[in-house]
């Protein structure tokens, strides 16, 4: 297994539109693996494909205290259901931001698992709100760019000025 790097805000790779999964095989399993890994180091609770620079549709999560709970979704699709709900939402690629975004309550999940069995699920809270951002990932799209002009414009601003530092204290 290996740790991947994670892309930041306003990192332009964010931007790409990430492609279906044709292929399951033993490099799916090591990529949902390490992605795995990578999200439970950071750690976080759920990892889109696009933030390590894969371009595939393949999202990991775990929402369980214990950690030992993952749930794996290759080309998921989302139906919206009914209702809308504020969630207070954080981003491995966007560190120590939070903010509230509103988003649709209860959909519906289409998605494969990692040996490429469909399965059907219909949820809200905490996993709907997640999995609504994890496919805005794979589509370019940032929880960030929800918030207005001016918040977003401070997060980038904090942002870059955080990867300038880090990037002096390691030279
Ligand atoms: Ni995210």
């Amino acid at each position: 297994m290996a740790f991947l790097d994670i892309l930041v805000y306003p990192d332009k790779r964010l931007r790409q539109r990430a492609e279906p999964v044709t292929v399951f095989d033993a490099e799916l399993e090591k990529l949902v693996q390490d992605m795995a890994e990578t999200m439970y180091a950071a750690p976080g609770i759920g990892l889109a494909a696009i933030q390590v620079n894969v371009l595939k549709r393949v999202v990991v999560m775990d929402l369980s205290e214990e950690k030992n709970d993952l749930k794996v979704f290759i080309n998921p699709e989302i139906t919206p259901l009914e209702g809308t709900q504020e969630f207070e939402e954080g981003c491995l690629s966007v560190p120590g931001v939070f903010a509230s975004v509103e988003r649709v309550e209860r959909v519906r999940i289409n998605a494969m698992d990692v040996k490429g069995n469909p399965f059907e699920l219909e949820t809200d809270g905490l996993l709907s709100v997640c999995i609504q951002h994890e496919v805005d990932h794979l589509n370019g799209k940032v929880f960030v760019d929800y918030l207005s002009r001016m918040k977003q414009d401070r997060v980038r601003k904090k942002l870059l000025k955080e990867q300038k530092e880090s990037a002096s204290q390691a030279a």
